[in-house]
């Protein structure tokens, strides 16, 4: 069965569901979520479909940030096989739907009235050229602190408040023969700590300027220099062994007791909670010192192939899905984000997921939601990498911060 009437509404997509209506196909969805939380994640998704009746096909592919999955959808779509649903981020979206690519959702989004409860911040990537061409699942946030509660009480620390008093604690922790910072040598996991010190130091003008609008002042600026410094200073607190590990290693290091911090996007609750782990018991949640009023967010959204005509009926129960409120709190509640809409009752979320909405709904009500220049939500793919590489670099010892700050001018000029 192929084709989705606008008209359909979600009484009717439920009736057929009940009277077990046979989906012609299942839905093949290409994703990132590989570590335990994610899965388990995936998991309420993969069964809310087969309560529909619908197939699910999976197409993992490891790697944070998702830059592998990214070249593998490439080169599936360059073969003329697309995927029926990939997870995607921000710029990578309008990339696809520059293309073409992407099949049209206006039907399902205007029976679900997406429109009034999906944040503009979010829908800027979600809507091109007026067409939803995806449908946020989650919204995450790149700015957080994970700490082990055991070792703060043992060495009684309580929340850092200010980047001195986090790198105290990190001293501390480290003194007392812990790791400090627990971290996995990643591109990608790299610019993640970026996303939060930078928004530190410099504030979120100065965010803005310098990772979305790409302005040469705040590039090559000594608030960017003093933002290599505070990696640097990061740095320090790494083991020995950091080189390469995944970044659910990283957090089962916290879990563990054997690192006292994480700096990582909320991804990394989810491990804590898929280990059995509690907030405000066994780990505590903040904002990275110095950027604790701000949100540097990212949004998972499913995009939906054209499969050659409208968009399917499974495609459409997929995204109907999604956006549902009972699967938005359900999902959200194990991946460690937020709901993408900002309509719900939150009180089902743990604490630091309740702290979270309500930072994510005032951003997303007063415009001050940042887009994660890690993750995909600054710039095109070309500009991000460029400053991964710097980033990179700079963290592993190749470049002094005054170096780095060059490189990266030079480096955002060829990309853009
Ligand atoms: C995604 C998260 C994911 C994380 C680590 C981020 O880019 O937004 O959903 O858990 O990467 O894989």
């Amino acid at each position: 069965m192929r084709g989705y009437f606008g008209k359909k509404t979600a009484t009717a997509m439920a009736l057929m569901a009940t009277t077990s209506m046979a989906y012609a196909n299942d839905v093949e969805v290409l994703h990132w979520w590989t570590s335990g939380g994610e899965a388990a994640a995936l998991n309420v998704l993969k069964d809310d479909l087969a309560g529909q009746n619908i197939g699910w096909q999976d197409m993992p592919v490891a790697g944070g940030g998702g830059t592998q999955a990214m070249t593998v959808l490439r080169a599936r779509v360059t073969s003329g096989n697309p995927p029926t649903a990939v997870q995607m981020l921000g710029f990578d979206i309008t990339d696809w739907a520059m293309e073409g690519a992407l099949a049209d959702l206006n039907g399902v989004a205007s029976d679900g009235g997406w429109a009034e409860v999906v944040p503009a911040a979010l829908q800027q990537f979600a809507v091109y050229e007026d067409q939803w061409v995806s449908v946020p699942v989650n919204v995450h946030s790149t700015n957080w602190v994970w700490a082990n509660k055991a070792i703060m009480d043992e060495l009684g620390l309580s929340e850092p408040q200010t980047w001195d008093e986090f790198v105290a604690a990190m001293q501390a922790a480290q003194d007392a023969g812990y790791v400090g910072l627990a971290h996995g040598g990643q591109p990608w996991q790299d610019a993640t700590i970026f996303d939060g010190v930078a928004m530190g130091v410099g504030g979120p003008e100065f965010y803005q300027s310098a990772f979305v609008d790409l302005d040469e002042d705040a590039l090559g600026s000594d608030t960017m220099k003093e933002a290599f410094d505070r990696m640097g200073v990061l740095r320090g607190f790494v083991d020995d062994n950091f080189s390469g590990r995944d970044w659910n290693l990283a957090s089962a290091m916290v879990i563990n007791q054997e690192a006292a911090f994480q700096v990582m996007g909320d991804w990394a609750k989810g491990e804590f909670l898929n280990a059995g782990k509690v907030p405000g018991e066994d780990f505590l949640c903040f904002r990275l010192p110095g950027s604790q009023d701000q949100v540097t967010f990212n949004s998972d959204q499913f995009a939906m192939f054209s499969q050659g005509d409208a968009v399917s009926a499974e495609q459409a129960a997929l995204a109907e899905a999604i956006l549902s409120p009972s699967f938005q709190i359900a999902f959200n509640k194990v991946k460690g984000s937020v709901p993408a809409r900002t309509d719900l009752d939150a009180s089902d979320l743990d604490a630091c997921g309740q702290r979270a909405y309500e930072e994510f709904r005032a951003a997303a009500a007063s415009g001050n939601l940042y887009g994660s220049m890690a993750h995909g939500h600054a710039n095109p793919a070309a500009v991000k990498n460029a400053m991964y590489d710097v980033i990179t670099a700079h963290f592993n010892g190749e470049f002094d911060s005054a170096t780095a700050v060059e490189e990266l001018v030079t480096a955002v000029d060829i990309a853009k």
